[in-house]
């Protein structure tokens, strides 16, 4: 019998049972040390919530409004490259459980599903996230396509001017062309359904890089792969970006407050704060640390948004009482996927849910709005203390 999942953590440990190790490390692992992932964990466990009783919320309501949309939930599904190595046609699965749930899916550049094909039936809350890569006419030919194919965001990253150093795959020899060690080799033979499943699809291929469906793609793919990005991207080129697109842009990865007030003041519509999951740098600032100086410098003019290390709905509930509009999450759909395709991603985003609406309850708050400064706490406080001290790592 399949074990209980009742949390995330959970779905992680049976994904790590599923997956064969160099792709449990991919999808799990962290540049470095591990310090920034380590200090996303202990920046939201560092908040305590102090809640209000005795209020109605016999009619709760959990939803939001994002760019003129509703999302049945205050949190979305975070772009992430290569997810045909958890499942094949991971990212439409992935988009399809986010659809049944109400929420938007962020298709990755990286992705190993065309856009259209993500799109089919067109939703707004479809989004694109984009890398500049060296080569510009790829990142201007998937804004056209995702115009067309109607795309209700554009996310453009800007925490990748080089990729972070992973060591759990440079251990692993996962880069491509695949060269795997014999270890990795060994360790694929002990997960036959994982291993089926691959052989009958074939090797995921980063299949947006190209206009043409089925053009030669061979040069594009090791240039996404090895990160070729443009590092001459800066605050002027977003203008290039801007005639290209005409709905809703939003900057993902950004920390630092004067970049935050940067980004009002060049017109775009949204941020994520962002440090990718403790994937990028190692050493950066939790982004629940961060978030309040990205909050202050755009002082509600613009919806903020936030990232990394977020695994439940108790974790969701602090960031939104914090200030920030929604909350992305990215691991845990990919550990629902490998466990369990659509289901296990749609069963994960339940869980959250499910987790949101209680704390929501418990705390006395019967909307989002509701959900504000007065509950936080330091958890290393004994008494109660204004929020803005103490909560920043
Ligand atoms: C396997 C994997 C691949 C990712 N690929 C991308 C990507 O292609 N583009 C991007 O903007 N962010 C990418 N990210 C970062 C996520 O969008 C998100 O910032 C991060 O996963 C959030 O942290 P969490 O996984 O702790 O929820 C990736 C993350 C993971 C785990």
């Amino acid at each position: 019998m399949a074990s209980m999942k009742l949390n995330v953590e959970d779905y992680r440990r049976a994904a790590k049972k599923v997956l064969p190790r160099f792709v449990f490390d991919y999808v799990d692992g962290a540049a470095e040390r591990g310090e920034c992932l380590r200090r996303n964990r202990a920046g939201l466990d560092r908040l305590a919530l102090l809640p209000r009783t005795l209020r109605d919320t016999s009619a709760l309501d959990t939803s939001i409004e994002v760019f003129g949309q509703t999302w049945r939930h205050p949190f979305a599904v975070a772009p992430m490259g290569f997810n045909g190595l958890t499942r094949p046609l991971g990212d439409v699965l992935l988009a399809r459980a986010a659809a049944s749930c109400g929420i938007p899916f962020v298709l990755s550049t990286a992705s190993n599903a065309r856009l259209e094909a993500v799109a089919s039936s067109p939703s707004p809350l479809n989004w694109l996230q984009l890398y500049v890569m060296r080569e510009r006419s790829i990142a201007e030919q998937m804004v056209r396509r995702a115009r067309r194919a109607g795309y209700g965001a554009l996310v453009l990253t800007v925490d990748v001017p080089v990729s972070g150093y992973r060591e759990r795959d440079v251990r692993n020899g996962f880069r491509l062309p695949f060269r795997p060690s014999p270890a990795t080799l060994f360790n694929l033979a002990l997960h036959p359904r994982w291993l089926t499943r691959f052989v009958a699809s074939g090797m995921p291929a980063f299949v947006n890089l190209a206009e043409e469906e089925g053009a030669d793609t061979l040069q594009l793919q090791a240039a996404l792969l090895s990160r070729e990005m443009d590092r001459s991207l800066t605050w002027e080129s977003l203008g290039w970006l801007r005639r290209l697109w005409d709905g809703p842009l939003l900057i993902k990865g950004v920390l630092h407050p004067e970049d935050a007030a940067r980004a009002r003041s060049a017109g775009v519509d949204g941020l994520i704060v962002s440090n990718h999951g403790g994937r990028q740098l190692d050493g950066a600032m939790s982004t629940i640390g961060a978030l309040d100086g990205v909050l202050q410098a755009v002082d509600g003019h613009l919806p903020v948004f936030v990232d990394s290390g977020f695994r439940s709905g108790l974790d969701v509930v602090k960031a939104l009482a914090l200030g920030a509009k929604g909350v992305f999450i990215g691991r845990p759909l990919l550990y629902g996927l490998a466990v369990d395709g659509e289901d296990g991603a749609a069963a994960v985003l339940k869980l959250i849910a499910t987790e949101l609406e209680r704390a929501m309850t418990l705390t006395g708050a019967a909307a989002v709005a509701d959900l504000n400064r007065d509950i936080l706490r330091s958890a290393e406080l004994h008494f109660h203390q204004d929020i803005t001290r103490g909560i920043a790592s």
